[in-house]
């Protein structure tokens, strides 16, 4: 008999089935395995050398996989896919990565134009994401003046600017004390998955 159930299927965020990372004959990591869900916050643990800020390289499209598959916010990670899986993601890296000559809004004006954002909409989102991170007194503060914490509050604002479905990786060590949506992450890397945030 047919069913009229309809049924929705939600993939997981990242997908990562046996992905193996090799530098010359030193691997990184070796035949990893796990799914992130959307909405999860997901930590990814281990010493040193273990290969967490690879894992998140290779996500991130900025480094080629030696073996295995992967699937990023629904995109496969081949190199071909490279451009979307970016358009699709943000990072979080452990230096903030900030032009210190320029104000924190510049920098921020900046990283939405490279997502493609309208002046309008980066103009409301800096609005937002300004406030979310604490930091809507120092728009127009060099972010060379601002402190370690401060610069890396700075650089958490960047990933609330994907417009479609994201992933916004980071890799959390010391300095920023307030993270808004993570304030409790003690991970050295970790994954937050999701819709757009600022709607
Ligand atoms: N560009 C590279 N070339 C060669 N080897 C590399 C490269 N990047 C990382 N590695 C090696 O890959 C392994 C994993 O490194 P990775 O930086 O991913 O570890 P990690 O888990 O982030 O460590 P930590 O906790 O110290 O940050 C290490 O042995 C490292 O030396
Ligand atoms: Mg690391």
């Amino acid at each position: 008999m047919l069913s009229t159930e309809t049924r929705t299927v939600t993939r997981p965020a990242i997908r990562v089935d046996g992905l193996t990372k090799r530098f010359a004959d030193r691997a990184a990591f070796e035949g990893l395995t796990f799914e992130v869900a959307a909405g999860e916050v997901f930590g990814l643990l281990g010493p040193n050398g273990a290969g967490k800020t690879t894992t998140v390289r290779v996500l991130s499209t900025l480094l080629p996989l030696t073996s295995g598959t992967a699937e990023v916010a629904g995109v496969a990670l081949e190199a071909a896919n490279r451009p979307e899986v970016r358009r699709r993601i943000s990072v979080m890296p452990e230096t903030p990565g900030l032009y210190v000559r320029l104000t924190v809004r510049d920098n921020l004006e900046f990283f939405a134009g490279l997502y493609g954002l309208s002046r309008p909409e980066a103009h409301r989102r800096i609005g937002q994401t300004l406030a979310l991170v604490g930091l809507a007194g120092r728009a127009d503060d060099l972010a060379g003046s601002l402190s370690k914490g401060l610069r890396q509050r700075t650089a958490l604002a960047r990933p609330y600017f994907p417009t479609r479905p994201y992933c916004s990786w980071t890799n959390p060590r010391r300095g920023s004390t307030r993270s808004p949506r993570r304030r409790s992450a003690r991970s050295s890397a970790a994954c937050e998955i999701g819709g757009p945030p600022c709607s």
